[in-house]
Protein backbone atom coordinates (compact mmCIF):
# COMPACT_ATOMS: atom_id res chain seq x y z
CA UNK A 1 0.00 0.00 0.00
CA UNK A 2 1.46 3.49 -0.93
CA UNK A 3 2.15 5.85 1.90
CA UNK A 4 2.04 9.54 1.26
CA UNK A 5 2.99 12.52 3.54
CA UNK A 6 1.40 15.44 3.52
CA UNK A 7 2.06 18.95 5.14
CA UNK A 8 0.88 22.52 4.77
CA UNK A 9 4.01 25.28 5.30
CA UNK A 10 4.24 28.81 5.48
CA UNK A 11 1.76 31.42 5.44
CA UNK A 12 -2.00 29.73 5.76
CA UNK A 13 -4.58 30.70 2.88
CA UNK A 14 -8.34 29.76 1.83
CA UNK A 15 -7.90 26.58 -0.24
CA UNK A 16 -5.19 24.34 1.71
CA UNK A 17 -7.97 22.14 3.11
CA UNK A 18 -9.48 21.96 -0.32
CA UNK A 19 -6.43 20.99 -2.12
CA UNK A 20 -5.74 18.58 0.16
CA UNK A 21 -8.91 16.99 -0.29
CA UNK A 22 -7.95 16.54 -4.06
CA UNK A 23 -5.22 14.70 -3.27
CA UNK A 24 -6.53 12.61 -0.87
CA UNK A 25 -9.40 11.74 -3.38
CA UNK A 26 -7.64 11.66 -6.48
CA UNK A 27 -5.08 8.68 -4.65
CA UNK A 28 -8.27 7.25 -3.36
CA UNK A 29 -9.45 6.87 -6.59
CA UNK A 30 -6.20 6.44 -8.41
CA UNK A 31 -4.80 3.32 -5.88
CA UNK A 32 -7.87 2.45 -4.10
CA UNK A 33 -6.57 2.62 -0.39
CA UNK A 34 -3.81 4.32 0.85
CA UNK A 35 -2.04 5.18 3.86
CA UNK A 36 -1.74 9.43 4.27
CA UNK A 37 0.14 10.85 7.19
CA UNK A 38 -0.29 14.58 7.77
CA UNK A 39 2.48 16.32 9.71
CA UNK A 40 1.31 19.25 11.72
CA UNK A 41 2.38 22.49 11.55
CA UNK A 42 4.31 22.55 8.10
CA UNK A 43 7.87 21.40 8.29
CA UNK A 44 7.51 21.44 12.14
CA UNK A 45 5.88 18.33 12.13
CA UNK A 46 8.34 16.65 9.64
CA UNK A 47 11.30 18.05 11.54
CA UNK A 48 9.83 16.45 15.30
CA UNK A 49 8.13 13.81 13.93
CA UNK A 50 4.37 15.14 14.97
CA UNK A 51 2.10 13.77 12.17
CA UNK A 52 -1.51 11.95 12.27
CA UNK A 53 -2.45 9.16 10.04
CA UNK A 54 -5.09 10.49 8.47
CA UNK A 55 -8.54 8.76 7.76
CA UNK A 56 -10.68 9.54 4.80
CA UNK A 57 -13.79 10.99 6.80
CA UNK A 58 -10.57 14.13 7.54
CA UNK A 59 -10.77 15.33 4.08
CA UNK A 60 -14.85 15.12 4.36
CA UNK A 61 -16.22 18.55 4.15
CA UNK A 62 -13.28 20.73 4.13
CA UNK A 63 -13.41 21.85 0.24
CA UNK A 64 -15.26 25.16 1.55
CA UNK A 65 -13.08 25.31 5.08
CA UNK A 66 -10.54 28.02 5.32
CA UNK A 67 -7.57 27.08 7.14
CA UNK A 68 -5.73 24.02 7.21
CA UNK A 69 -6.77 21.25 8.96
CA UNK A 70 -2.92 19.94 9.70
CA UNK A 71 -1.69 23.61 10.70
CA UNK A 72 1.17 25.66 9.50
CA UNK A 73 4.14 27.61 10.58
CA UNK A 74 6.81 29.54 9.07
CA UNK A 75 10.19 28.10 8.61
CA UNK A 76 12.44 30.46 6.28
CA UNK A 77 14.63 28.36 3.79
CA UNK A 78 17.86 30.24 4.65
CA UNK A 79 17.00 28.77 8.46
CA UNK A 80 17.02 25.21 7.55
CA UNK A 81 20.70 24.69 7.22
CA UNK A 82 20.62 26.07 10.88
CA UNK A 83 19.50 23.21 14.17
CA UNK A 84 16.37 24.06 15.80
CA UNK A 85 16.04 26.05 19.11
CA UNK A 86 16.92 22.22 21.14
CA UNK A 87 19.66 21.47 18.66
CA UNK A 88 18.08 19.66 16.18
CA UNK A 89 19.42 18.94 12.46
CA UNK A 90 16.48 19.97 10.40
CA UNK A 91 16.94 18.47 6.99
CA UNK A 92 18.44 15.34 8.53
CA UNK A 93 15.28 14.78 10.91
CA UNK A 94 13.41 15.46 8.07
CA UNK A 95 14.80 12.84 6.00
CA UNK A 96 14.54 10.79 8.89
CA UNK A 97 11.38 10.88 9.49
CA UNK A 98 10.26 10.63 6.37
CA UNK A 99 12.14 6.99 6.26
CA UNK A 100 11.18 5.81 9.39
CA UNK A 101 7.77 6.09 7.92
CA UNK A 102 8.63 4.12 4.97
CA UNK A 103 7.22 7.04 2.93
CA UNK A 104 6.63 6.78 -1.13
CA UNK A 105 6.19 10.81 -1.54
CA UNK A 106 5.83 13.72 0.54
CA UNK A 107 3.22 16.23 -0.68
CA UNK A 108 4.42 19.73 0.06
CA UNK A 109 1.90 22.62 -0.14
CA UNK A 110 3.40 26.10 0.22
CA UNK A 111 4.78 29.15 -1.61
CA UNK A 112 8.12 30.23 -2.64
CA UNK A 113 10.34 29.59 0.29
CA UNK A 114 8.59 26.43 1.32
CA UNK A 115 8.61 25.02 -2.54
CA UNK A 116 12.71 25.82 -1.98
CA UNK A 117 12.83 23.25 1.04
CA UNK A 118 10.93 21.23 -0.73
CA UNK A 119 13.25 21.28 -4.00
CA UNK A 120 16.12 20.85 -1.27
CA UNK A 121 14.60 17.64 -0.01
CA UNK A 122 13.81 16.09 -3.26
CA UNK A 123 17.96 17.01 -4.31
CA UNK A 124 18.76 15.12 -0.84
CA UNK A 125 16.58 11.57 -2.82
CA UNK A 126 13.18 12.10 -0.90
CA UNK A 127 10.26 11.54 -3.53
CA UNK A 128 9.09 15.25 -3.39
CA UNK A 129 5.41 16.99 -4.68
CA UNK A 130 5.23 20.66 -4.27
CA UNK A 131 1.27 22.41 -4.51
CA UNK A 132 1.61 26.10 -5.38
CA UNK A 133 -0.06 27.98 -2.41
CA UNK A 134 0.08 31.70 -1.73
CA UNK A 135 -2.76 34.64 -1.83
CA UNK A 136 0.38 36.87 -2.87
CA UNK A 137 0.25 34.85 -6.42
CA UNK A 138 4.11 35.21 -6.49
CA UNK A 139 5.35 31.86 -6.74
CA UNK A 140 7.40 31.51 -10.04
CA UNK A 141 6.16 29.34 -12.54
CA UNK A 142 2.42 29.33 -12.30
CA UNK A 143 0.00 31.33 -13.93
CA UNK A 144 -1.61 31.07 -10.29
CA UNK A 145 -1.73 30.04 -6.65
CA UNK A 146 -4.29 28.96 -5.09
CA UNK A 147 -5.26 31.39 -2.37
CA UNK A 148 -4.66 34.18 -4.41
CA UNK A 149 -8.67 34.81 -5.72
CA UNK A 150 -9.90 33.99 -2.56
CA UNK A 151 -7.68 37.18 -1.41
CA UNK A 152 -8.20 39.00 -3.99
CA UNK A 153 -12.32 39.23 -3.60
CA UNK A 154 -11.71 40.13 0.59
CA UNK A 155 -9.61 42.53 -0.63
CA UNK A 156 -12.34 44.03 -3.14
CA UNK A 157 -14.74 43.81 -0.42
CA UNK A 158 -13.04 45.42 1.86
CA UNK A 159 -12.55 48.18 -0.93
CA UNK A 160 -16.48 48.22 -1.90
CA UNK A 161 -16.69 48.57 2.01
CA UNK A 162 -14.55 51.39 2.02
CA UNK A 163 -15.82 53.20 -0.96
CA UNK A 164 -19.16 54.16 0.30
CA UNK A 165 -17.88 55.67 3.51
CA UNK A 166 -15.34 57.69 2.00
CA UNK A 167 -18.37 59.06 -0.35
CA UNK A 168 -20.25 60.05 2.22
CA UNK A 169 -17.71 61.54 4.27
CA UNK A 170 -15.69 63.05 1.13
CA UNK A 171 -12.75 61.71 2.38
CA UNK A 172 -9.41 60.50 1.35
CA UNK A 173 -8.76 56.49 2.07
CA UNK A 174 -5.50 54.26 2.03
CA UNK A 175 -6.40 51.00 2.03
CA UNK A 176 -3.30 48.48 2.50
CA UNK A 177 -3.21 45.22 0.91
CA UNK A 178 -1.25 42.36 1.53
CA UNK A 179 2.02 42.04 -0.47
CA UNK A 180 5.37 42.93 1.15
CA UNK A 181 7.41 42.03 -2.32
CA UNK A 182 5.02 41.88 -4.58
CA UNK A 183 1.89 43.78 -5.69
CA UNK A 184 -0.92 41.51 -7.70
CA UNK A 185 -3.45 40.82 -4.74
CA UNK A 186 -3.43 45.13 -4.74
CA UNK A 187 -3.38 45.45 -8.64
CA UNK A 188 -6.33 42.93 -9.17
CA UNK A 189 -8.04 43.85 -6.06
CA UNK A 190 -7.37 48.02 -6.97
CA UNK A 191 -8.79 47.63 -10.51
CA UNK A 192 -11.63 45.63 -9.02
CA UNK A 193 -12.81 47.80 -6.30
CA UNK A 194 -12.24 51.15 -8.95
CA UNK A 195 -9.67 52.53 -6.66
CA UNK A 196 -8.13 55.60 -8.15
CA UNK A 197 -4.37 55.21 -7.05
CA UNK A 198 -2.67 51.70 -6.86
CA UNK A 199 0.63 51.32 -5.46
CA UNK A 200 3.02 48.46 -5.88
CA UNK A 201 6.44 47.05 -5.00
CA UNK A 202 7.35 46.91 -8.44
CA UNK A 203 6.51 50.17 -9.25
CA UNK A 204 8.23 52.79 -6.98
CA UNK A 205 5.48 55.82 -6.69
CA UNK A 206 6.43 59.37 -6.14
CA UNK A 207 3.83 60.89 -3.74
CA UNK A 208 3.36 64.26 -6.43
CA UNK A 209 1.90 62.40 -8.96
CA UNK A 210 -0.37 60.98 -6.23
CA UNK A 211 -1.44 64.36 -5.21
CA UNK A 212 -1.74 65.08 -8.53
CA UNK A 213 -3.98 62.21 -9.06
CA UNK A 214 -6.52 63.60 -5.96
CA UNK A 215 -6.30 67.45 -7.60
CA UNK A 216 -8.18 65.90 -10.34
CA UNK A 217 -10.33 63.94 -9.05
CA UNK A 218 -11.10 66.96 -6.94
CA UNK A 219 -11.35 69.51 -10.44
CA UNK A 220 -14.21 66.77 -11.68
CA UNK A 221 -15.80 67.00 -8.69
CA UNK A 222 -15.26 63.76 -7.06
CA UNK A 223 -15.39 64.27 -3.14
CA UNK A 224 -13.46 61.29 -2.39
CA UNK A 225 -10.14 59.60 -3.84
CA UNK A 226 -9.41 55.62 -2.88
CA UNK A 227 -5.91 54.72 -2.49
CA UNK A 228 -4.83 50.90 -2.89
CA UNK A 229 -1.25 50.18 -1.17
CA UNK A 230 0.93 47.15 -1.27
CA UNK A 231 2.34 46.28 2.43
CA UNK A 232 5.78 46.60 0.20
CA UNK A 233 5.03 49.76 -2.24
CA UNK A 234 7.91 52.17 -1.64
CA UNK A 235 8.72 56.07 -3.13
CA UNK A 236 11.52 56.41 -5.52
CA UNK A 237 13.75 58.09 -3.35
CA UNK A 238 13.74 55.02 -1.12
CA UNK A 239 13.86 52.51 -4.34
CA UNK A 240 16.98 54.48 -5.32
CA UNK A 241 18.76 53.21 -1.92
CA UNK A 242 21.26 50.04 -1.99
CA UNK A 243 19.33 47.01 -0.32
CA UNK A 244 20.91 47.18 2.91
CA UNK A 245 20.04 51.13 3.26
CA UNK A 246 16.64 50.81 2.10
CA UNK A 247 15.78 47.89 4.77
CA UNK A 248 17.38 50.42 7.47
CA UNK A 249 15.07 53.28 6.31
CA UNK A 250 11.67 50.47 6.13
CA UNK A 251 12.45 49.12 9.87
CA UNK A 252 13.39 53.17 11.06
CA UNK A 253 9.94 54.45 9.59
CA UNK A 254 8.15 56.14 12.05
CA UNK A 255 4.73 54.86 10.81
CA UNK A 256 3.44 51.55 11.35
CA UNK A 257 3.10 50.88 7.90
CA UNK A 258 3.24 52.17 4.19
CA UNK A 259 -0.43 53.46 4.42
CA UNK A 260 0.12 55.71 7.51
CA UNK A 261 3.07 57.29 5.88
CA UNK A 262 1.02 58.42 2.89
CA UNK A 263 -1.98 59.15 4.65
CA UNK A 264 0.23 61.32 6.69
CA UNK A 265 1.95 63.39 3.68
CA UNK A 266 -1.69 63.65 2.18
CA UNK A 267 -3.11 64.85 5.77
CA UNK A 268 -0.13 67.59 5.46
CA UNK A 269 -0.37 68.93 2.16
CA UNK A 270 -4.13 68.71 2.06
CA UNK A 271 -5.18 69.35 5.84
CA UNK A 272 -8.12 67.08 5.08
CA UNK A 273 -9.55 64.32 7.02
CA UNK A 274 -7.09 60.85 5.49
CA UNK A 275 -8.46 57.47 6.96
CA UNK A 276 -6.00 54.34 6.50
CA UNK A 277 -8.14 50.57 6.74
CA UNK A 278 -5.60 47.62 6.67
CA UNK A 279 -7.62 44.71 6.12
CA UNK A 280 -4.77 42.41 6.99
CA UNK A 281 -5.02 38.90 7.69
CA UNK A 282 -8.63 38.84 6.62
CA UNK A 283 -7.51 38.79 3.06
CA UNK A 284 -6.11 35.19 4.04
CA UNK A 285 -9.14 33.95 5.97
CA UNK A 286 -12.31 32.34 5.44
CA UNK A 287 -13.70 30.37 2.84
CA UNK A 288 -11.98 29.41 -0.47
CA UNK A 289 -13.69 31.19 -3.66
CA UNK A 290 -15.27 29.12 -5.86
CA UNK A 291 -12.69 29.12 -8.41
CA UNK A 292 -10.38 28.54 -5.88
CA UNK A 293 -11.99 25.31 -4.99
CA UNK A 294 -11.97 24.81 -8.91
CA UNK A 295 -8.00 25.00 -9.22
CA UNK A 296 -7.46 23.27 -5.98
CA UNK A 297 -9.30 20.57 -6.72
CA UNK A 298 -7.80 19.86 -10.31
CA UNK A 299 -4.36 20.65 -8.66
CA UNK A 300 -4.85 17.65 -6.02
CA UNK A 301 -5.77 15.86 -8.63
CA UNK A 302 -2.81 16.23 -10.96
CA UNK A 303 -0.77 15.68 -7.82
CA UNK A 304 -2.02 12.43 -7.29
CA UNK A 305 -1.56 10.96 -11.00
CA UNK A 306 2.46 12.24 -10.76
CA UNK A 307 2.14 10.17 -7.42
CA UNK A 308 0.90 7.34 -9.91
CA UNK A 309 3.32 8.17 -12.64
CA UNK A 310 5.95 8.64 -9.88
CA UNK A 311 6.68 11.28 -11.37
CA UNK A 312 8.51 12.94 -8.48
CA UNK A 313 10.21 16.47 -8.00
CA UNK A 314 7.47 18.19 -9.84
CA UNK A 315 5.80 21.73 -8.87
CA UNK A 316 2.05 21.72 -10.12
CA UNK A 317 0.94 24.65 -11.82
CA UNK A 318 -0.87 26.57 -14.01
CA UNK A 319 -0.04 27.04 -17.40
CA UNK A 320 -2.78 29.12 -19.84
CA UNK A 321 -5.21 27.59 -18.39
CA UNK A 322 -3.91 23.63 -18.15
CA UNK A 323 -2.82 22.00 -15.21
CA UNK A 324 0.85 20.21 -15.35
CA UNK A 325 3.69 20.25 -13.24
CA UNK A 326 7.86 21.61 -13.60
CA UNK A 327 10.39 20.41 -11.75
CA UNK A 328 10.72 22.10 -8.38
CA UNK A 329 14.20 23.22 -9.54
CA UNK A 330 12.75 25.25 -11.87
CA UNK A 331 10.53 27.46 -9.52
CA UNK A 332 12.99 27.19 -6.68
CA UNK A 333 14.03 30.64 -5.25
CA UNK A 334 12.64 32.52 -8.19
CA UNK A 335 9.59 35.06 -7.61
CA UNK A 336 7.09 36.51 -9.75
CA UNK A 337 7.01 39.69 -9.58
CA UNK A 338 3.94 42.50 -11.38
CA UNK A 339 5.74 43.24 -14.58
CA UNK A 340 5.94 47.35 -14.90
CA UNK A 341 4.45 46.59 -18.49
CA UNK A 342 1.64 43.99 -17.18
CA UNK A 343 -1.19 44.66 -19.55
CA UNK A 344 -3.39 45.14 -16.53
CA UNK A 345 -1.25 48.00 -15.91
CA UNK A 346 -1.68 49.44 -19.11
CA UNK A 347 -5.00 49.00 -18.79
CA UNK A 348 -5.85 50.62 -15.55
CA UNK A 349 -3.72 53.54 -16.65
CA UNK A 350 -6.30 53.65 -20.29
CA UNK A 351 -8.96 54.10 -17.44
CA UNK A 352 -6.71 56.68 -16.03
CA UNK A 353 -5.81 54.86 -12.53
CA UNK A 354 -2.69 56.43 -10.85
CA UNK A 355 0.42 54.17 -10.26
CA UNK A 356 2.02 56.83 -8.49
CA UNK A 357 5.19 56.53 -11.68
O1 LIG B 1 1.29 34.60 3.09
C1 LIG B 1 1.84 35.74 2.53
C2 LIG B 1 1.50 36.90 3.38
O2 LIG B 1 0.13 36.90 3.49
C3 LIG B 1 1.97 38.28 2.90
O3 LIG B 1 1.22 38.87 1.91
C4 LIG B 1 1.95 39.03 4.19
O4 LIG B 1 2.77 40.13 4.12
C5 LIG B 1 2.44 38.00 5.15
O5 LIG B 1 2.04 36.77 4.65
C6 LIG B 1 1.97 38.15 6.57
O6 LIG B 1 2.58 37.15 7.32
P1 LIG B 1 2.26 36.74 8.81
O7 LIG B 1 1.05 35.88 8.79
O8 LIG B 1 3.45 35.98 9.25
O9 LIG B 1 2.01 38.00 9.57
Amino acid sequence: MKRIGMLTSGGDCQALNATMRGVAKGLENLFGEVEIYGFLDGYKGLIYGNYKKMKPMDFTGILSKGGTILGTSRMPFKMMEQPTDDGVEKIPAMIKNYKKLDLDCLVVLGGNGSQKTANLLSEKGLNVIGLPKTIDNDLWGTDVTFGFHSAVDVATQCIDCIYTTAESHSRVFVIEIMGHKVGWITLYAGIAGGADVILLPEVPYDIKKVYKAIDKRTKQGKRFTIICVAEGAISKEVAKLPKKERKEVIAKSKYPSVAYEIAAKITEKYSSDVRVAVPGHTQRGGSPDAYDRFISSRFGACAAELIKAEDFGKLVVMRNGEVTAIPLSESAGKLKYVEVDDQAIKEAKTLGICFGD
